[in-house]
């Protein structure tokens, strides 16, 4: 069942969107070679904290973390540790803000001092992909609209759309429905309506989309090695089209 959200709660969303859209251009300036995951994730709970709001993803089905980070060829849900980030490194962190009660989530890949073209290209059309999908979520459209026009432009530009991780509807819970997967045929799926709220977040990878879980049953990597990386927004479908929720 998607639930509708009122314009008025549709506004809670927006204020938890702009204390993690915050949070990210903070982590943005810490993010240089020598730095742990660990340590970017310590500020990014005390950031959320002193804004009066909680990292929804620590004990969420017993994750341990603020937020997930994700190096080089792990797709998502990378634990934050005592790994040092090096010079070529791509890394993505993921998090979701409950501000009193009400969620947002949004993922940003970044590179770690001088990256490779290859690591530059997929950076920037991960990006373009994402706002490609968002241009879609408007009402009347259909769900697989976003994933088409995501996984069209990415195949475009020699990069595989990861399967085994999708979007999904975000309000109270973190997971709501409907699943937004980002690769499918135009014209089909759930009907967008004024009132939804979901989250748009393509995993692309520069070889196959493949994926495994490591024993840590979290750590999702590339079968092949290839990188990936993920940009994640929550959106809002409203008369005036889609609003982005996970921006300043
Ligand atoms: N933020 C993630 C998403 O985009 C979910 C993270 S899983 C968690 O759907 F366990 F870390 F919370
Ligand atoms: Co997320």
């Amino acid at each position: 069942m998607i639930v509708i959200k009122t314009k008025e709660e549709i506004a809670r969303m927006r204020e938890a969107g702009k204390i993690l859209a915050a949070c990210h251009q903070e982590i943005a300036q810490r993010i240089k070679p020598g730095v742990t995951t660990q340590e970017i994730d310590q500020f990014a709970e005390q950031f959320i904290l002193k804004h009066g709001a909680t990292p929804e993803q620590k004990g969420y089905h017993g994750y341990q973390y603020a937020t997930c980070a994700s190096v080089n060829d792990v797709v998502c849900h990378g634990f934050p540790g005592k790994y040092e980030l090096k010079d070529g490194d791509i890394v993505t962190i993921d998090m979701v803000v409950n501000l009193n009660g009400w969620l947002a989530d949004s993922a940003w890949s970044y590179g770690v001092g001088n990256i490779s073209q290859q690591a530059r290209h997929l950076l920037d059309v991960t990006k373009k992909s994402l706002f490609l999908g968002i241009e879609q979520a408007v009402d009347g459209n259909r769900l697989g609209d976003i994933s088409h026009a995501i996984q069209v432009y990415a195949e475009s530009e020699g990069l595989s759309v990861v399967r085994d991780f999708t979007g999904h509807g975000i309000g109270q819970e973190m997971h709501e429905d409907p699943y937004v997967p980002h690769f499918g045929p135009a014209g089909k799926g759930p009907r967008l309506k004024e009132g939804m709220v979901i989250t748009i977040e393509p995993m692309l990878n520069t070889g196959k989309f493949h994926t495994k879980v490591d024993e840590d049953g979290w750590t999702a990597r590339t079968r092949d090695g290839s990188l990936s990386a993920q940009y994640e927004h929550t959106i809002a479908i409203t008369a005036d089209g889609p609003v982005i929720l996970t921006e300043l």
